[in-house]
């Protein structure tokens, strides 16, 4: 049976920037927030650090610019970042005000910006990084579902994967040219029947996260398979920076796989980067040392790695006063204890590992992109806030202050006049024998993006990657064309479409600039390359 939705606004994705904008345009009419799975299963959540803002007297916007602009190699947009980082305190107050708990320097019921305990990670000039604890995103995602529970304007749809956009590639135009390209809501499936619904909205939020899963070793969750940005791509929208991957050098490694974030917090709090034989090496690479940019990091570590054939270096955090580590990383100490290290006395054993998406769907700072009724806030989007390289939780803070500015655009009270929409039109069949196209190439994606399209690359590489990975996209499509769709077939045709755009976009530029290293131009090109990579 074809369901029909109706709503005014249709939200996809429910990490931060989904829920900023679920709760404000609730105020003018009736929201649906979509998910694949459960409310928490977004990068949001996995947020360890915090997020970045001037909160200190002696901080300036001047030098949290400034940080964001050089961390991000002088191709950020200064009227973005100028425009993102003065709101940040005040949307840091707006999610205390909601009820998150960010940690103090003195532990009272204080609900003002006064008294904030203030971290320091890679690139930051200052203490500028308000936390809670090292679980800041999920403090922050409690504090937005218990809101959005409470609030009767926003239906929840967990469990329910967005399968396109409607857009005038689904409408009959027999009645005419639809001129531009138009969003008119999604095609929405219920992973628990497998049943593709309409639903239909005024304006749609894409709030889908980024793409990190598309590499082997990575810091995401399993759901951020970069399906906002392919879906937009696919509907027509520009995709902007796509090769500016950003590593996170200090992911935990162990023999078995077993991987995840030690956040730059700990070096921020006077963690130090030790090869296996305990000599320290980031004071060769940048003036900054352990706290350098973290494109500097990765790459260092990278470089010393391959220099010695070793797979992983060492995280020292045993000069930190014992009782402060625990307090403020109690989350890390827990999952290190599991297994069988004591912080306090050991070294991490860490390695960087593909962590976040610097491009995405070109957007403004509202949130607009090229469809029209389509709006991107978050990692799916890509504003000009961070260049060729994030500065360390300016992310919470770009979701944040984006999705709240789309959420209180004028044009959300405007009418929007609806085609007829068709249900989604799908083979009933489905070749079981024919699955591993599906799982066999969705491992295989990781393996070539983290072996050929990693931290430092060769335009050679880069080729044989795309040969590869475009013929493994004809694959799964010619898979998803001839089959009922899957949850797992849309994501792998998504992963595709965002490693050849990766791939792509890295090949454009000849030079190295932030995240994107190329062996055989090993230097930053400004004549012809300081400009954003359009596809
Ligand atoms: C971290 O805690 O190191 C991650 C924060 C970020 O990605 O900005």
């Amino acid at each position: 049976m074809d369901r029909f939705r109706d709503y005014d606004f249709l939200v996809i994705g429910s990490g931060i920037a989904g829920l900023v904008f679920a709760l404000q345009v609730s105020r003018l009419g009736r929201v649906a927030v979509v998910t694949k799975r459960s409310l928490n299963d977004c990068n949001t959540d996995y947020a360890q650090g915090g997020i970045a803002a001037v909160l200190d007297h002696q901080d300036s916007f001047e030098q949290h610019l400034n940080d964001t602009w050089l961390a991000g190699a002088e191709l950020g947009k200064k009227v973005v970042i100028e425009r993102v980082i003065k709101d940040g305190p005040k949307l840091i107050q707006y999610l205390i005000d909601l009820g998150t708990d960010f940690t103090r320097v003195v532990e009272n019921y204080d609900k003002s910006l006064e008294n904030l305990s203030l971290t320091r990670e890679g690139g930051h000039s200052h203490r500028r990084v308000a936390y809670a604890a090292d679980s800041t995103g999920h403090q922050i995602m409690e504090a937005l579902i218990e809101n959005c529970y409470q609030n009767e304007g926003i239906d929840i749809f967990e469990n329910h994967i967005a399968v396109d956009l409607i857009t005038q590639h689904h409408i009959h135009q027999d009645d005419g040219f639809i001129p531009g390209i138009s969003c008119w809501g999604a095609y929405v499936m219920d992973t628990k029947t497998n049943q593709v619904e309409v639903f239909r909205a005024k304006k749609t939020m894409m709030a889908t996260g980024g793409a990190s899963q598309i590499y082997a070793h990575n810091t995401n969750p399993d759901v951020a398979t970069g399906d906002g940005m392919a879906m937009a791509r696919l509907a027509g929208a520009r995709l902007a920076n796509m090769e500016f991957v950003q590593f996170h050098p200090t992911s935990f490694w162990s023999p078995d796989g077993e991987t995840f974030l030690i956040s730059e917090a700990v070096r921020g709090e006077g963690a130090v980067l030790r090869l296996q034989d305990g000599s320290t090496f980031m004071e060769n690479y940048h003036e900054m040392g352990n706290l350098a940019p973290r494109d500097i990091v990765s790459r260092a570590i990278d470089a010393e790695l391959k220099k010695r054939g070793e797979k992983y270096c060492l995280l020292d955090a045993t000069g930190i006063d014992h009782v402060k580590l625990k307090k403020h990383f109690p989350y890390i100490d827990s999952r290190l204890r599991e297994q069988g290290i004591d912080f306090t006395k050991d070294p991490i054993p860490v390695a960087p590992a593909a962590h976040y998406f610097c491009g995405g769907v070109l957007s403004t700072i509202d949130g607009l992109t090229d469809i029209r009724n389509l709006y991107c806030a978050g990692e799916v989007a890509c504003t000009g806030l961070h260049g060729a390289n994030r500065l360390a939780s300016n992310s919470l803070l770009e979701a944040l202050v984006v999705a709240w500015h789309a959420g209180n655009h004028p044009s959300n009270s405007d009418p929007v006049d609806f085609p007829p929409i068709p249900p989604w039109q799908q083979p009933e069949c489905f070749y079981e024998n024919e699955w591993v196209i599906i799982s066999h190439n969705r491992e295989i994606i990781g393996t070539i993006m983290q072996g050929y399209v990693g931290i430092r690359r060769s335009r050679r590489l880069l080729k044989y990657a795309l040969s590869r990975i475009e013929n493994i996209y004809n694959e799964i499509n010619n898979f998803y064309q001839h089959n009922a769709v899957r949850k797992e077939v849309i994501e792998t045709r998504n992963m595709a479409v965002i490693a050849i755009a990766v791939i792509r976009s890295a090949l454009l530029r000849k030079e190295s600039r932030g995240a994107h290293f190329l062996i055989d131009v090993p230097h930053r090109d400004d004549a012809k390359y300081k400009l954003d990579t359009i596809i």
